[in-house]
Parts: C-alpha cells; sequence; structure tokens
C-alpha cells in the first residue's frame, strides 16, 4: 500500500478493486468505531461502492457494525422512482442496507415528490433536523463519514462543471435539472458545503478509465471533485490501475 499526501488530501493507492474494498471497509468500521454515541454516513453513488457495500454485509465487517446507532444517508440521488435500476440509493438498500441496517435508519432522498427541487428542500429539511441546527458548527460536523466518487468530467455527486450547483453555499441540498453526464435524468445533490461537513471523506476511484479525470484533478484543476473537501480528513483510495502518470505516490 502507498501513500502520499498533497495539503489536506491523502492517496492511497491499492494494488487492486478487492482491496481497495477491503481497505475502505476497514475505514468504515474505524470511523465509526470513534463516535460512541449516533453515526452519520453519507452513501455514494455510481458503481464504485458496489463492492464496499457488498462487503459490509458480510460476516466479517456485519459483526462489526453497530447497526442500531448508524445512520445511512445518500449524497445524491437520480430523480428516478426508488426501484429504478438507476436510483442510488436502491443499489445500496440491495447490496447491504435492506439485509443489515434497521428502516428507520436509512434515510434515502425520496423522488416521488413532484419536482427534484421539493426533493432536494425534504432532505434539506431531514437533515436539519437530524443535525438539530441550521447551520453547520465546525466542532461538530454532520456527518461521520462522507462517500464520493469521481466522474469523467469531475463531477462528484451530481455537483457537475460549471453547474451553479457547485457555487452554492446556503443551501444544504439543490436540484440539478440537467445531468451532465448518463443517465441524463434531472438529479438532486448535497452542495459542497454540506459533503464538507464531516469527520472524513473518503473517495474511490479504481480502474484505467478514471486515470485521465485523476491527473487533472490531482493537478490542482478547478473541477467539483477537486473543490470537494473534508472539513476533517479527505482520503482517496484509488487501486494502481487508476493510478495518473503524473501522480507520484
Ligand atoms: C452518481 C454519482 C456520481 C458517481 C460518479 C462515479 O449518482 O452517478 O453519485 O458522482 O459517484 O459518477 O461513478 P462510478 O462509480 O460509476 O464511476
Amino acid at each position: 500500500m502507498a501513500k502520499s499526501s498533497e495539503a489536506s488530501r491523502r492517496v492511497i493507492t491499492l494494488p487492486d478493486p478487492a482491496a481497495q474494498a477491503q481497505a475502505a471497509a476497514q475505514r468504515v468500521v474505524t470511523r465509526i468505531a470513534a463516535n460512541s454515541g449516533r453515526v452519520a454516513i453519507c452513501l455514494s453513488g455510481g458503481s464504485s461502492p458496489k463492492q464496499l457495500f457488498e462487503l459490509l454485509a458480510t460476516d466479517g465487517y456485519r459483526s462489526r457494525i453497530p447497526w442500531e446507532r448508524v445512520h445511512w444517508f445518500t449524497g445524491d440521488e437520480r430523480f428516478v422512482p426508488a426501484d429504478d435500476h438507476r436510483n442510488n440509493m436502491r443499489m445500496a438498500r440491495q447490496a447491504f442496507l435492506d439485509k443489515c441496517a434497521p428502516a428507520a435508519n436509512v434515510h434515502p432522498i425520496l423522488t416521488d415528490t413532484p419536482t427534484p427541487a421539493e426533493a432536494a428542500r425534504r432532505y434539506e429539511d431531514e437533515l436539519k433536523s437530524f443535525y438539530g441546527a441550521n447551520g453547520f458548527d465546525p466542532a461538530r460536523p454532520l456527518f461521520d463519514l462522507v462517500m464520493l466518487g469521481v466522474g469523467p468530467d469531475g463531477h462528484t455527486a451530481s455537483l457537475f462543471p460549471g453547474y451553479p450547483a457547485v457555487e452554492e453555499t446556503r443551501r444544504w441540498v439543490t436540484e440539478v435539472p440537467e445531468a451532465h453526464v448518463e443517465p441524463f435524468v434531472p438529479r438532486v445533490t448535497l452542495t459542497l458545503p454540506a459533503l464538507a461537513s464531516c469527520r472524513e471523506m473518503m473517495f474511490e476511484a479504481s480502474g484505467s478509465g478514471k486515470r485521465a479525470i485523476l491527473a487533472r484533478v490531482f493537478a490542482g484543476e478547478d473541477l467539483p471533485a477537486s473543490r470537494a473537501r473534508s472539513e476533517g480528513e479527505t482520503v482517496w483510495l484509488l487501486d494502481q490501475a487508476a493510478l495518473p502518470e503524473n501522480f507520484r505516490a
């Protein structure tokens, strides 16, 4: 395992996606163990976290998670029905939440509202009520852990480059009427300030298809995935194939 630091961002390279998922699962368990109270975890969408999610449902990890006191949120959602195969929370439910987590601890972005804007408002209300305040206190982050992925254009969650949602400073959750990449459905996304309010932000990216965008992110280009930083620790878990040539670990 190779490690490197660049400002407040740490990059950890693992040999392959299986080792990456193990390292990610270990971080989830460690992060939960560090908080003896109510824990809040924000899941990422896309396909990258699937192996990690499935691992959390296996005996070795399942038995180490105090499910009763862990709450699961999502960083973004595609505005499709809850049972649509493109729905992010559906994948997380199928991979581990339905098997392991009490139903009351699963907090999806509801997409049965008339508009994505309404879904965003409701999720913001839900987050504020869970947090118990309307503004972030840096001493008391909203999430213990935020998981994220990166898209080919440098988006993260559903924060696409150049979109107004990236500049949002007041809202915790906002609607994105049109996606920049597939699936081309409206999105609902947490904003950068809401994602930043965490003890740890953990990105996962694997495969050679991620190399080009990671080179741009690590070169410091102004992209949503570069701007997404935790107020605490920001960690990127990559497999060897994803490691860009311009980045020396
Ligand atoms: C989504 C996401 C998105 C995703 C990246 C990476 O809803 O699509 O939350 O930000 O994490 O596009 O996707 P992959 O993991 O599928 O490469």
